[in-house]
């Protein structure tokens, strides 16, 4: 029998209940990771070789987890991702997540490939919420104008340029399942003559413009005030052109092991970029963000500590919104929360700032 929600405890139960729920081509498109998924199953062992380094009797009595992402206030830090495709999961789509952000009062990150329309998506945010746009740069740049200067307008608070995709990586599980149904509502492709024989993220990705360069980098910042951030950077010195070129942020990223099979994890590229700007003295000048396999707080801890202003989750919240719709959304941020409580405590913190590298042991991280 189907676990209800309660009988889910952590993030892992979601994904164990969607898997059965799901139908197998929205099933094969989310859980999909490229090629031989060796970075996919490296996200989650790299957080393995790291280890707590607690500190005893100190007053643990109040724990604060609030931080805050490009001036945005959140309770928690981490945000939720963009994921493409969210009405495969759930008919109601992405919307589910915002409410899920609400709620819990974290930042959703808006996919340009969502199902829900962009406007939508906006449209069921309360209040003071605040989200961010992913950007896949289409080839035609007015396009890709059109798209940017309408976030500004609409309120979206950070622009996340994705440059792990030139190309879409061979995810073959989905490949297999010889995707039918594109949803008739993908925004933002310029077009809608898809290949739909390659599986669905081939079939929504040709529109991507594989010539983006640093070049461009000054006509977003010509066209849009909002912080820009590079999602998907792999290596310190890209890290540095980006501080150079003037960006506001970048996200360590492999896209969940979906693109370049055997990049490095996120917290793996974190761990080598920080002691780097800090010797630098770059660390003030951007915000790095980590994504990638995080499913407990324990990993979210260790980026924090790493020097990471916050992390992205992904899959797991599709999961828990195909699995429950927004009441297991809201389960699985609430799980975070409470296991982010209990830990801060059991390593000695009472708040985010507290955390530091003093608190970890990383000597496995280097040793493979
Ligand atoms: C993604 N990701 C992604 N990234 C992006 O920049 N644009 C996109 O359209 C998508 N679409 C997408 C769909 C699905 C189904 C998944 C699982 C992922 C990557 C995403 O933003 C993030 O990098 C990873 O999901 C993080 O890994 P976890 O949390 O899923 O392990």
């Amino acid at each position: 029998r189907m676990p209800i929600l309660e009988q889910c405890y952590n993030l892992m139960d979601f994904e164990a209940v969607a898997r059965r729920v799901m139908k197998k081509t929205a099933w094969a498109y989310y859980s999909s990771g490229a090629d031989d998924e060796i970075t996919m199953r490296e996200n989650h062992s790299a957080f393995h070789k790291i280890w707590f380094r607690p500190r005893i009797l100190h007053d643990v009595e109040n724990i604060d987890l609030s931080t805050t992402m490009l001036g945005t206030k959140v309770s928690m830090p981490f945000y939720v991702t963009a994921t493409a495709l969210g009405k495969l999961g759930n008919p109601e789509g992405e919307v589910i997540l915002t409410r899920g952000a609400k709620k819990h009062n974290v930042i959703q990150m808006i996919p340009t490939l969502a199902s829900c329309s962009f406007d939508e998506i906006v449209d069921a945010k309360e209040g003071d919420q605040v989200q961010w746009l992913q950007l896949y740069v289409n080839k035609n740049r007015d396009i890709t104008k059109r798209i940017v200067e309408h976030a500004e307008k609409r309120g979206c608070k950070g622009l996340f340029i994705t440059v792990d995709a030139p190309q879409l990586g061979r995810r073959e599980k989905d490949m297999r399942s010889k995707f039918s149904d594109v949803g008739s509502n993908v925004q933002n492709t310029g077009g809608d003559n898809v290949d739909r024989s390659q599986g669905a993220a081939r079939a929504i990705s040709s529109f991507i413009d594989p010539s983006l360069s640093w070049k461009d980098i000054p006509w977003f910042k010509s066209i849009t005030k909002m912080p820009i951030l590079l999602k998907g950077v792999q290596r310190v010195e890209d890290v540095i052109k980006a501080v150079a070129v003037g960006v506001d942020g970048v996200v360590l990223s492999n896209h969940g092991g979906r693109q370049l099979d055997f990049a490095r994890s996120g917290i793996e590229v974190l761990a080598e970029v920080m002691p780097e700007l800090r010797r630098l003295g770059l660390e003030d000048r951007i915000e790095v963000y980590i994504d990638g396999g995080v499913r407990r707080a324990t990993d979210i801890i260790k980026a924090i500590c790493l020097g990471a202003k916050g992390v992205g989750i992904g899959r797991p919240f599709l999961y828990a919104m195909s699995a429950y719709g927004l009441p297991g959304v809201d389960r699985a941020m609430q799980l975070l929360k409470d296991e982010m409580e209990m830990n801060m405590r059991l390593i000695g913190c009472n708040s985010v700032d507290q955390l530091s590298p003093e608190f970890l042991d990383t000597t496995g991280l280097k040793m493979h």
